[in-house]
């Protein structure tokens, strides 16, 4: 399977859904989700990744998903406490009964313009129907 689709291989209503789906949450680095070197837990990062890319994955599809696999994830940047962070997941291939969401982790300064990317992943998802068996993942009507 391949890692991501151009934009000029999908038609323009999946182009369109890609952008309607893409999720953004922001984050205040308190203590309490840090580790002992005063950056956020890398656990806290992926579960936040997890989720962001499920509401991006659902908002694309409308249905149900459970997360199959996560590719390699990058962290090139320790995020430490008192910073802000800001998880953006969008979808970038769309299979037959799977689909992937990129997420990328910005960190970003709280008292000066000064933002930088600090992680990134893929998480795929496959939609099941009631009986949690794979069912297509998009179609026009979605
Ligand atoms: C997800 C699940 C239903 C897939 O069942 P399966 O019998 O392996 O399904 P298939 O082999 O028919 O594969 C279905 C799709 O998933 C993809 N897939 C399966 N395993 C994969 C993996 N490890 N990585 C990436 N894609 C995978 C296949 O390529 C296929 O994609 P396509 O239809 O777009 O071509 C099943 O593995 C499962 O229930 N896993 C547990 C999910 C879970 O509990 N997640 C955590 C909580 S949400």
């Amino acid at each position: 399977m391949p890692l991501s689709q151009t934009p000029e291989s999908r038609s323009p209503m999946m182009n369109a859904r890609i952008e309607q789906s893409e999720a953004r949450v922001i984050k205040a680095i308190f203590p309490s989700i840090t580790n002992h070197h005063n950056t956020l837990f890398g656990g806290e990062a992926l579960a936040w990744m997890d989720e962001t890319a499920f509401i991006a994955a659902t908002r694309f599809c409308r249905k149900p998903l459970v997360t199959v696999s996560s590719d390699r994830i990058d962290f090139n940047k320790a995020i430490p406490a008192g910073s802000l962070a800001e998880i953006i997941a969008r979808v970038i291939y769309v299979g037959n009964t799977s689909l992937k969401v990129e997420v990328n982790i910005f960190v970003e300064d709280m008292y000066r313009d000064h933002r930088e990317h600090a992680i990134r992943g893929v998480f795929t998802f496959v939609a099941v129907d009631d009986d949690r068996q794979p069912t297509q993942v998009w179609t026009q009507e979605s």
